[in-house]
């Protein structure tokens, strides 16, 4: 038997386990792993471009966001969620937002985008189930990604993107969402 018919066989039959796993259980799809091999680095220089053009003579903030949260939704490979939650009331309120419904309020110091704002820092989560106090607003949500915004030297918000794989966001991204968040918090000053 050649390697390569073995490798197919072998592959078919983890398909056809998984699949067998998931119908009986019914606990929905199962993620798959990422073949890093496989996929594109995210193009960040080109979504500051792309979001700088679309805000050009825009002034209200939610029209600006609710792009901004399109353009990430379109952008980042392998993501259930992105979008925003804005400071309201010493709280966080759900702002412009691609994916399932989601929290509308989040306490300061409480889940993953409590936490960005209390720390005001970047929280890179390989595995929500880890991470104390995460909120699972999608139980497909294993990975996350949360990054704080300013306005007024205070937070303003965070941009909030989950993925339905593991170890999903690398320093990579990091970088990309603070620099696309930088960009953001011009428009918005
Ligand atoms: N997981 C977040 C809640 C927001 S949803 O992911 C859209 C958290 O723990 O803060």
């Amino acid at each position: 038997m050649s390697t390569n018919f073995q490798a197919s066989a072998l592959r078919a039959i983890i398909v056809r386990k998984r699949t067998e796993y998931e119908r009986k259980s019914g606990a929905g799809p199962v993620p798959r792993e990422r073949d890093m091999e496989m996929k594109m680095k995210t193009d960040y220089g080109l979504m500051k471009m792309q979001l700088e053009s679309l805000s050009e003579g825009v002034e209200w903030d939610i029209t600006i966001l609710s792009n901004a949260s399109a353009l990430l939704w379109d952008s980042l490979e392998d993501i259930n969620w992105a979008g925003f939650y804005i400071m309201r009331n010493g709280r966080l309120e759900l702002g412009p937002f691609q994916g399932k419904t989601a929290c509308t309020v989040i306490e300061a110091g409480k889940g993953v985008c409590g936490t960005a704002v209390l720390e005001d820092r970047t929280q890179l989560v390989p595995d929500v189930h880890f991470f104390p106090g995460h909120i699972a607003c999608d139980s497909a949500s294993n990975s996350e990604i949360v990054v704080p915004l300013h306005r007024n030297g205070e937070v303003y918000g965070v941009i909030d993107i989950d993925s339905p794989f593991k170890e999903r966001f690398t320093e990579d991204d990091r970088q990309g969402l603070e620099t696309f968040a930088a960009a953001l918090e011009t428009i918005i000053a």
